[in-house]
C-alpha cells in the first residue's frame, strides 16, 4: 500500500461528512463545555435510525431519533421522547452507570439542548474527547457528521447550523463490536459504550490557529522545528511564536494555504522525568492567539540503548487501562489521571505505557507536568481484517488523530501500531505502511509495537518480521503464568537478530487481593509475587532491554474473565484491586525500581566523576565499562555502542584554554572513529580533529580543515600506531591553537584561520552534540581554562 495512498485518503475522508481536521489544544481556547446530564433513549434495534424495512430515516422524518420531535397535539402517535427518558452522565460510559446496561452492546441515543449566542464574526465548533465506537451526530435535526473509533478525539464546524437561543444536539452512539472494526470482536478489555470523554463548543475567530508543531528537531538538543496551520479564509498571515523564557521570538508568514514551517536554535532546559520542565509558549497571528505548556526533550536510539537528552535511559514503566481508579467504569477526569499516575510514581515508575488506546489529554498532559514518559498506542489488537482497505482506512486514520492531538507532549516518547497481533504478509503490509504514516506525520518520536516472542531449545527469540522498521522492538511475555509456573522457565537466553532496544511490555501474573495462600496456589498474592521474583533476574539478564512495564497497574473489567470468585469478569493480574487495595507484589516492583534506580544513579555518578569532575556536560552513550587505567579508574569505550558527547561548550568565551586527553585508542570497531573534534563556535570552519584511519591497521592522525570545503589545510603528518596510550594536549591562547602529542608539538594554527563565512568574530570550542564513536580506553580528560606550557603538556 503506498504511502500516497495514505494521504489522499485521509484527505478525502474530511470531505465525506466524516469529523473535520482536528482542533487542537482545545483545552486553550475559548470553550464552553457540554458535560453533565444528558438525555437518553436506549434503541437496541436502532429503531430511531431505520424504518421497519432497515431503510435509514431521512433528515426531517419526525419518528427519527435524530429529530427529537414532539407530538404537535394530543392525538398525533410519537412513540419515542427524550424529554421523559432516562439520563445519562457525560462524560462517562454506560455499562458502569446502569446496572442494566453492564453487558449492553448497541445503540443509545444522547440529547442535550443548550442555549448559545455565535457573535457575527465568529465560528464555532462542537468537540468530542471519544465516543465508543460509531458517533454520528446531529444539531436541530440536521446531520452534522460521523466518527468511528471509540479513542480518538473529534469535532465539526456548526457555525452555519447553531441557532441563537435553544438548540438540541443529538448523538446516535453504537458500540457494537464488528470483525472489520478496530479493535476487532475479541478482546481483553470492557467495550464501555458511551459519550467517554468530555464534550465541548469551542469558538474561534474566522480565521483562527487551528493547528501546529513545536518540539525539538531529531537528533538536536537546541533545535526547535516545528509548522503552524491557520484554518480560515484569512490564510496568508505573519504569525509568531514566542517562548519568552528561552527567549524565541520567531515570525513566519504562512503561505496560501494557512501553513509556515520554522526552526531555530534555542537554549532550552531539556524536559526530563527528573526535571519535567515546560515552556509557556505563545502563538499569535493577526487574528488570534493560542497559548500552550511544551517541554522539549530528544529521544533516539543507539545501538540497543534508548536516549533520553542524548543518555541511555532504562524504563521503569507500568502498563494501565483506562479505568476509573475509584468507581467503576472509564476514567475521563483530571483527577482519575491523577490518581492513576500517582500510583505509577509511588511504584517509582519514570514511564508508562497507555494500553491498548489513545488515553484521554488529562493523562497525557498530567503526564507531561509529572514527569513520566508515555508509550501510546491505537488499539490494532490481536486477529484484525487485514487484507480490507476500510479497517486498513480506519487504522490509519486513529493513528493519524492520536498523533495529532498528542505531538506537542514531550511525556510521550513511542507511538505504538498494535498489540500481540499475528504474522502474515497482510499484516506486515498493513503495519509497514502505519510506520511510514506515523514517521511522515512525526519523525521526532519512536515507533514500535507489542510483538510475540518465538522460543526454541532454550532460546526465546524476537524476530518478528516487523521489527523491520520499528525503532523499539516491544514483547509481551508471561514466563510463569500462561503455562507452568517452573522457576527453569526463567532460565533462558533472549535472543533478536535486530540491533534495537527492547522493551518487555508485557509481563505479570494474576492474584485476587486479600486472598493468600503457599506461592504454588493460583490466584493467591503469594503466587504472583512468585512469579515476579523469577521474572527480574530474567530481566536483568537481557542485554538489549531498555525498559518494562509489567500487565497492569490495576485490576480491569474484562469479558474474557468469568471465573467466578478469582475473577468475576475482571483481570486480576494489576497491582492493585478495582478497590485500589496494593498486592504485595506492588511492593515488589516498586523494590525492583528503586534498587534499578540506584544503580543507574551509582554507574553514571562514577562515570562522570572520573572524566571530569563536576563537569555536568559531558554525556554518555551506551554502557561503556569502568577499567583500571594507568592512574586509577578509566573508561573502555567499544566503539560500536559506547561514545560519548557535549551537550555544551565547555570553553564557551575562552580566549584561553588547555583541552587534555590520555587515551589509548584500539583497532577495530566498525567505523571512522573520532577522539576530539574542535570547531569554530559560530563558523563553518573546523579546527582540530583526531581520528582514526586506515584501513586494517588503523592510524591515528590529526589535521585543520575547512568544513565547507572538506580540505585539509593542515595536518599532523603524524601517523601514530594504535594500542598505546597517548597524552594529547590542545593549547589556545592568543589566536593560536596547537596541538601536542605526548608533549611533543605536532599542529599549529591561527584562530584567525577560521574566519567563518558568514563573517562575525571568530573562537573556538568543543563541538556541540558531536557524538565521539571512540574504541579504547581514555583514562582522563581535562579542561584547564588557561594555557598550559613546557612540561605541563607532556605527561605521559
Ligand atoms: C495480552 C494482552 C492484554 C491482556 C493480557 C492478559 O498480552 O495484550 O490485553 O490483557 O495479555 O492476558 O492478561
Amino acid at each position: 500500500m503506498k504511502t500516497i495512498t495514505i494521504i489522499s485518503f485521509l484527505v478525502a475522508l474530511s470531505f465525506k461528512g466524516y469529523a473535520q481536521e482536528l482542533l487542537i489544544n482545545v483545552d486553550n481556547r475559548t470553550t464552553k463545555s457540554l458535560n453533565g446530564q444528558w438525555d437518553i433513549i436506549i434503541d437496541p434495534l436502532e429503531n430511531g435510525y431505520y424504518n421497519f424495512h432497515l431503510k435509514e430515516h431521512a433528515e426531517g422524518t419526525k419518528k427519527a431519533f435524530f429529530s427529537d420531535g414532539r407530538p404537535s397535539d394530543k392525538s398525533e402517535l410519537l412513540e419515542y421522547s427524550f424529554d421523559t427518558g432516562e439520563k445519562l452522565h457525560v462524560p462517562g460510559d454506560w455499562n458502569s452507570q446502569k446496572e442494566k446496561l453492564l453487558f449492553y452492546e448497541g445503540t443509545v441515543w444522547y440529547r442535550r439542548k443548550f442555549n448559545y449566542k455565535l457573535p457575527e464574526n465568529k465560528r464555532l465548533f462542537i468537540y468530542f474527547g471519544a465516543v465508543n465506537y460509531e458517533a454520528i451526530v446531529y444539531l436541530n435535526g440536521k446531520k452534522i457528521g460521523e466518527h468511528t473509533g471509540g479513542f480518538t478525539p473529534f469535532n465539526f464546524e456548526i457555525s452555519d447550523v447553531v441557532k441563537q437561543g435553544e438548540n438540541s444536539l443529538v448523538v446516535k452512539v453504537d458500540n457494537k463490536r464488528k470483525k472489520d472494526a478496530i479493535p476487532t470482536t475479541m478482546l481483553d478489555w470492557w467495550n464501555y459504550g458511551g459519550i467517554n470523554r468530555r464534550v465541548l463548543l469551542i469558538e474561534e475567530e474566522q480565521t483562527f490557529i487551528r493547528d501546529y508543531h513545536v518540539q525539538l528537531a531529531n537528533d538536536s538538543f537546541n533545535e526547535i522545528r516545528g509548522w503552524i496551520q491557520l484554518d480560515g479564509e484569512a490564510r496568508q498571515q505573519s504569525v509568531t511564536l514566542n517562548i519568552a523564557e528561552a527567549d524565541v521570538h520567531k515570525t513566519v508568514n504562512t503561505n496560501s494555504d494557512g501553513y509556515a514551517k520554522f526552526a531555530m536554535k534555542a537554549n532550552l532546559d531539556l524536559w526530563s522525568p527528573e526535571n519535567p520542565k515546560l515552556y509557556p509558549v505563545k502563538i499569535s497571528s493577526a487574528t488570534d492567539t493560542i497559548r500552550d505548556e511544551i517541554g522539549f526533550r530528544s529521544i533516539q536510539v543507539a545501538g540497543t540503548q534508548i536516549l533520553l537528552n542524548g543518555s541511555p535511559i532504562y524504563l521503569r514503566g507500568i502498563c494501565l487501562h483506562e479505568e476509573a481508579p475509584t468507581r467503576e467504569g472509564r476514567a475521563y477526569s483530571h483527577e482519575d489521571a491523577q490518581i492513576l499516575l500517582n500510583w505509577a510514581k509511588e511504584l517509582n515508575c519514570n514511564y508508562v505505557r497507555l494500553a491498548h488506546y489513545p488515553h484521554n489529554e488529562y493523562m497525557t498532559r498530567l503526564a507531561d507536568r509529572m514527569g513520566l514518559l508515555v508509550w501510546s498506542e491505537i488499539p490494532v489488537y490481536w486477529a484484525l481484517q487485514w487484507d480490507k482497505p476500510e479497517v486498513f482506512n480506519n487504522a490509519s486514520r486513529q493513528l493519524k488523530d492520536m498523533i495529532s492531538r498528542d505531538k506537542n507532549k514531550a511525556s510521550i516518547i513511542i507511538w505504538s501500531l498494535a498489540n500481540e497481533t499475528p504474522e502474515s504478509d497482510a499484516r506486515n503490509t498493513f503495519l509497514h505502511s502505519l510506520a511510514k504514516q506515523a514517521r511522515l506525520q512525526d519523525p521526532t518520536r519512536l515507533i514500535s509495537a507489542a510483538l510475540l516472542h518465538g522460543k526454541a531449545e532454550g532460546v526465546i527469540r524476537v524476530d518478528d518480521p516487523i521489527g523491520e522498521f520499528l525503532d523499539v522492538l516491544g514483547c509481551n511475555e508471561y514466563t510463569g503464568w500462561y503455562g507452568d509456573m517452573d522457576p527453569e522457565l526463567f532460565n533462558v537466553k533472549w535472543e533478536t537478530k535486530y540491533r534495537k532496544p527492547m522493551i518487555m511490555s508485557e509481563l505479570g501474573a494474576g492474584a485476587l487481593q486479600g486472598f493468600h495462600a503457599d506461592p504454588d496456589t493460583r490466584w493467591s498474592e503469594e503466587f504472583q509475587s512468585n512469579v515476579y521474583k523469577h521474572q527480574f533476574p530474567m530481566l536483568d539478564s537481557i542485554s538489549f532491554l531498555s525498559g518494562i512495564s509489567p500487565w497492569i497497574l490495576k485490576d480491569f473489567r474484562s469479558a474474557r474473565r468469568p471465573l467466578p470468585v478469582f475473577q468475576d469478569y475482571y483481570n486480576r493480574k494489576g497491582l492493585i484491586s478495582e478497590y485500589g487495595e496494593k498486592k504485595d507484589a506492588f511492593f515488589l516492583l516498586q523494590e525492583y525500581y528503586n534498587k534499578k534506580q540506584r544503580e543507574k544513579d551509582i554507574r553514571l555518578w562514577q562515570l562522570k566523576e572520573f572524566i571530569s569532575p563536576g563537569y555536568q556536560g559531558l554525556k554518555i552513550i551506551g554502557s561503556p565499562k569502568i577499567v583500571e587505567g594507568p592512574f586509577g579508574a578509566a573508561v573502555y569505550f567499544d566503539g560500536e555502542n559506547d561514545a560519548y558527547f557535549l551537550d555544551e561548550n565547555p570553553v564557551q568565551g575562552l580566549d584561553e584554554f588547555t583541552i587534555e586527553m590520555l587515551f589509548k585508542p584500539e583497532t577495530g570497531g566498525d567505523r571512522e572513529q573520532r577522539v576530539l573534534h574542535i570547531g569554530s563556535v559560530g563558523g563553518d570552519r573546523l579546527l582540530l580533529e583526531t581520528r582514526l584511519t586506515g584501513e586494517g591497521n588503523w592510524y591515528m592522525d590529526s589535521y585543520i580543515k575547512s568544513r565547507d570545503a572538506h580540505c585539509v589545510l593542515k595536518s599532523s603528518d603524524y601517523l601514530h600506531p594504535l594500542d598505546q596510550w597517548y597524552h594529547m594536549a590542545l593549547v589556545v591562547e592568543k589566536g593560536t591553537i596547537k596541538n601536542y602529542v605526548n608533549g611533543k608539538l605536532e599542529l599549529e594554527g591561527k584562530v584567525e584561520d577560521l574566519k567563518p563565512i558568514y563573517g562575525g568574530r571568530t573562537s573556538v570550542g568543543v563541538r556541540q552534540n558531536k557524538v565521539f564513536w571512540f574504541k579504547g580506553t581514555i583514562a582522563s580528560f581535562k579542561i584547564t581554562p588557561k594555557a598550559l606550557k613546557g612540561d605541563e603538556l607532556n605527561r605521559i
